[in-house]
């Protein structure tokens, strides 16, 4: 290859870009992920429009600083994980596994925009006319203001924003980022080269037309979005959609917002027409009122960004005669449990070896805080022992290879929740601040998980 060959090799699954040939990504150290970019002449759409408005150069401080104008989605949950709704120019991405629920979701947003007033442009590279216009029937989504464009040209469907006649779009929805081609690249939709260059196109002309943008992003088994994590560079925040498979609940967070925080948690329930929100989040995993105690469920509050979550812990605890237990955990990472299971058994000598363990969080929650330690601990003491724990109290701690409790993050949130909700005792670290106890919930303090057995009758 010649010195000056302009041949560039970019890495498929983190963008970036070198002129040798490699084996292995530098970057992200993935293998044979490179793919061979022909020279192209990248030419964003519209540059004209935005080069007529010159490069400009500013004084900070003279700068206006009010906060931007924001467009309501006409969904309060999905407004309050934006922080307060869409920014004109600002783009977004969403990120969902193929049936999430994205598709159902934008349909809304861009149906309630457009019964507010302003009109709205849905390009769908993915569906047909019919599919689109089903959808939208079914989900009441009648205004003449939602517009609508099938097809995978995006230079042809960007060109409805900045054409002088006809209705000013005011929101774009582009779904999805896969699935269209933009014309001043190279190569198929999706891979590298197309879906930076789509994003980049939609990012531009969001900002020259003043527009708010959201884009559809598909990720892939592994929990990555399609194409380059470069995408997530370029525009300005960027949500995920998930959800389990079996479960009618979706669940919305922000995971780079320049807008606005990204502690925010959004819950929808897919239903038959469309997704509602779920306002009371509180039932969700937690069977309240269930039934009689057994042995092996422990309450706790877990946090979902700033949102408290009451969570149940099950574990049953099985005799058996072979000399490798099972360990199996849902809802807590493996490990964990098996660590946890560890100290409960050499701190607090209470014996798991004879025994299979089985952990379940109710509702196929998942905990990756770790201040959920002292449930699991309690909840497999008491499976251990057959001893049913108090079902009105929750446990609140971290747990240490000593067998040490330790205090958690935003306590009085979790003890107010918990409060809210009938829990009438909580149990945490006794290196907690004092001054808790007023949440109108009984705190008892534990330093170690031996104490805290003791306090929850085990
Ligand atoms: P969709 O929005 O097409 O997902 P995505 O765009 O993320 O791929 O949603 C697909 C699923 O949602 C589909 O399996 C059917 C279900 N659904 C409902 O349960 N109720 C509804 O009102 C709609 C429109 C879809
Ligand atoms: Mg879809």
């Amino acid at each position: 290859m010649g010195k000056e060959d302009p041949v560039r090799y970019v890495c498929d699954n983190c963008g970036f870009s070198t002129i040798t040939r490699t084996g292995k990504c530098p970057s992200c150290g993935q293998w044979g992920t490179f793919e061979v970019i022909q020279p192209t002449v990248i030419q964003p759409m519209l540059m004209q429009t935005a080069a007529a408005q010159g490069p400009r150069v500013e004084v900070v401080s003279a700068l206006s600083v009010t906060p931007p104008k924001r467009l309501s989605s006409g969904i309060g949950e999905l407004d309050r994980v934006l922080g307060g709704g869409f920014v004109p120019g600002g783009v977004v991405l969403i990120g969902g596994q193929p049936g999430i629920g994205k598709s159902t979701l934008l349909l809304q947003a861009g149906g309630l925009v457009a019964a507010g007033g302003t009109p709205v442009l849905y390009v769908s590279g993915e569906e047909s006319s019919a599919q689109v216009a089903l959808r939208a029937s079914r989900l009441g989504m009648t205004s003449e203001k939602l517009l609508l464009y099938c097809g995978g040209d995006l230079e042809d469907a960007l060109s409805n924003l900045l054409r002088p006649s006809g209705q000013k779009i005011g929101f774009l929805i582009l779904d999805s980022v896969q699935a269209v081609r933009a014309p001043s690249e190279t190569g198929w939709p999706g891979t590298t080269n197309q879906v930076r260059a789509v994003a980049r196109s939609v990012v531009d002309v969001a900002r020259v037309a003043d527009v708010p943008a959201v884009l559809v992003g598909h990720i892939t088994k592994d929990g990555k979005l399609a194409g380059p994590m470069l995408l997530e560079h370029i525009v300005d925040t960027v949500l995920t959609f998930s959800g389990e498979g079996y479960s009618s609940y979706r669940m919305l967070r922000a995971v780079k917002n320049r807008y606005g925080n990204t502690d925010e948690l959004g819950i929808f329930e897919m239903r038959e027409n469309g997704l509602v929100a779920v306002e009371d989040k509180s039932g969700l995993y937690w069977n309240r009122g269930g039934t009689a105690l057994v042995p092996g469920v422990a309450m706790t509050v877990a946090m979902e960004g700033a949102t408290p979550l009451i969570a149940e812990l099950q574990t049953l605890a099985s005799p058996t005669a072979f000399p490798y237990p099972k360990r199996t955990s849902r809802g807590i990472e493996l490990n964990r449990f098996q660590l946890l299971a560890a100290v409960l058994e050499k701190r607090a000598g209470i014996a798991c070896s004879g025994y299979d363990l089985y952990l379940n969080i109710a509702g196929g929650f998942s905990i990756q805080d770790p201040s959920a330690d002292l449930a699991a601990c309690v909840s497999l003491g008491s499976a251990l022992r057959d001893v049913p724990l108090r079902g009105d109290c929750c446990y609140l701690g971290e747990v240490g290879l000593a067998g040490e409790v330790r205090p958690v993050s935003r306590l009085a949130a979790r003890l107010r929740e918990a409060a809210r909700l009938g829990l009438k005792r909580a149990i945490v670290s006794g290196r907690e601040r004092r001054g808790k106890e007023d949440e109108g919930i009984e705190v008892e303090r534990a330093d170690s998980l031996t104490e805290a057995l003791k306090l929850g009758g085990i």
